[in-house]
């Protein structure tokens, strides 16, 4: 199978800051890739450059559709949207004051089918919107204020708010961070079961090693803006250059 997505020597630069310098990525199709490097390593600048909320410097990124992305031609987070590819945030954007279920609209309505009313007040939204609540298991919760579940919660319902859009790919940054353990399981079982059913592929940005090494096919790894191994698993854990990156920051 081929890539769904592709990086190629992409660079960014923050006033004096090399965020990115030369980084280069592939995201095989049907694959869960990991991407992981110590903190700074540039791995979020990377998801917002591929999402289409950071301008690069030079390089190029392939997205789904056959859509190049360069500097001289930047592209909008929408439409990088409607290629197929969702993504979360590594601190979750949901609107708080809003319930499960109203979110769950807003994300509907922004998919762009349909008007404001229709489609929603046909059923057929809707119901596919508790369908995937059920998925992610928050359908006791639909009622509740997205801003009285708890942060695991939180990210159950980011990860369900993305499902509507029915993407090819989706990208998440840190789907373990601050989750308690039964949490993480959960929310590991549920991107197996959207892979291999629905063949989601998936990137993943994760700190948990333990979560990174039991989920993903294939591992790049980052330090300082670029790209330093890649591979199984067990090939990354046992290159000696990812240890030093991390041991030497
Ligand atoms: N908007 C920004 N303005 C200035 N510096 C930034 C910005 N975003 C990221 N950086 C810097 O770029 C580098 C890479 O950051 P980041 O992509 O967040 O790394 P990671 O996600 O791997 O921890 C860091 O040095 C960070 O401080
Ligand atoms: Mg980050």
């Amino acid at each position: 199978m081929g890539n769904v997505l592709e990086v190629f020597d992409v660079s960014k630069s923050f006033g004096g800051i090399h965020a990115l310098e030369g980084c280069s990525l592939q995201v095989e199709q049907g694959s869960i890739t990991g991407l992981i490097g110590p903190n700074g390593s540039g791995k979020t600048t990377l998801f917002n450059a591929i999402t289409g909320y950071e301008r690069i410097d030079a390089g190029s990124i392939h997205l789904p559709g056959e859509i190049i992305v360069t500097k001289d031609r930047p592209i909008a987070p929408d439409k990088v949207f409607r290629t197929g590819l969702g993504r979360t945030f590594q601190l979750t954007r949901i609107f708080p004051r809003l319930s499960v279920i109203e979110n769950m609209h807003v994300a509907t309505q922004r998919k762009g089918l349909g008007s404001f009313f229709s489609r929603w007040s046909t059923g057929q939204e809707q119901r596919r919107a508790v369908e995937l609540l059920h998925f992610v298991g928050l359908d006791d919760l639909q009622e509740h204020l997205a801003g009285e579940l708890s942060y695991g919660q939180r990210k159950l319902l980011e990860f369900a708010l993305i499902l509507i859009a029915d993407p090819k790919i989706i990208l998440l940054d840190e789907p373990a961070g601050g989750v308690n353990p039964s949490m993480i399981n959960h929310i590991g079982e549920r991107i197996r079961v959207l892979n291999q059913e629905q063949g989601i592929t998936f990137l993943i940005v994760e700190h948990n090693m333990e979560f990174v090494m039991g989920i993903c096919d294939k591992i790049t790894v980052f330090h300082r803006g670029t790209n330093i191994a890649e591979g199984s698993p067990g090939e990354v854990r046992n290159n000696p250059a990812v240890l030093e990156a991390y041991l030497g920051d």
